[in-house]
């Protein structure tokens, strides 16, 4: 049965299990982006808190990016389970360099697939993930500016809520 199905797709079995294992990894980062948003509404960061909403519904629209091209090119989309993610973090700075962090990892795991489908000649595949790494860019930038508001505003004083204000800013034109 499975290998009747796959010759109805040219989709390669390892590039399918990459694109599997991608759906997951956003569907976790978008778990974790949620962790990170509860810890700073109940530390008082509001304006992070809605910052974190947005960048765990946008983890989410990137699963279901990849999880719909699987579907389309003839594939089997695995529905991701979520392990458990981190719901504390040592400080207001921590959160931000943990979301880097991700985003990192994110990024090589993209750059790995977009390696693997020229090796196997997918090109199909190889041109879709050229949307997410010209995203993942723009995702890394935004996380390196949140740290440089520590660095730049600094934290002492009415810091921290500076540097929440400077947060809802993040991603506009400034
Ligand atoms: Fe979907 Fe922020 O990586």
């Amino acid at each position: 049965m499975k290998d009747l199905l796959r010759q109805r797709t040219s989709l390669k079995e390892e590039i399918e299990i990459l694109l599997n294992n991608q759906v997951k990894l956003e569907a976790e980062a978008s778990a974790k982006y949620l962790a990170m948003a509860s810890w700073c509404d109940r530390n008082g960061y509001k304006n992070s808190a809605a910052y974190f909403m947005k960048q765990s519904n946008e983890e989410r629209e990137h699963m279901l990016k990849i999880f719909s091209y699987i579907m389309t090119v003839g594939g089997t989309a695995v529905s991701p389970e979520v392990a458990a993610v981190k719901q504390e973090f040592g400080s207001f700075r921590n959160v931000f360099e943990t979301a880097l962090q991700s985003e990192i990892a994110v990024t090589h795991a993209i750059n790995r697939i977009v390696t693997q489908s020229r090796k196997e000649e997918d090109y199909a595949t190889e041109n879709f993930l050229q949307w997410f790494v010209n995203e993942q860019i723009e995702e890394e930038d935004n996380a390196r500016r949140a740290i440089e508001l520590f660095d730049v505003i600094g934290e002492d004083g009415t810091g921290r809520y500076q540097i929440d204000k400077a947060v809802a800013k993040i991603g506009s034109d400034e």
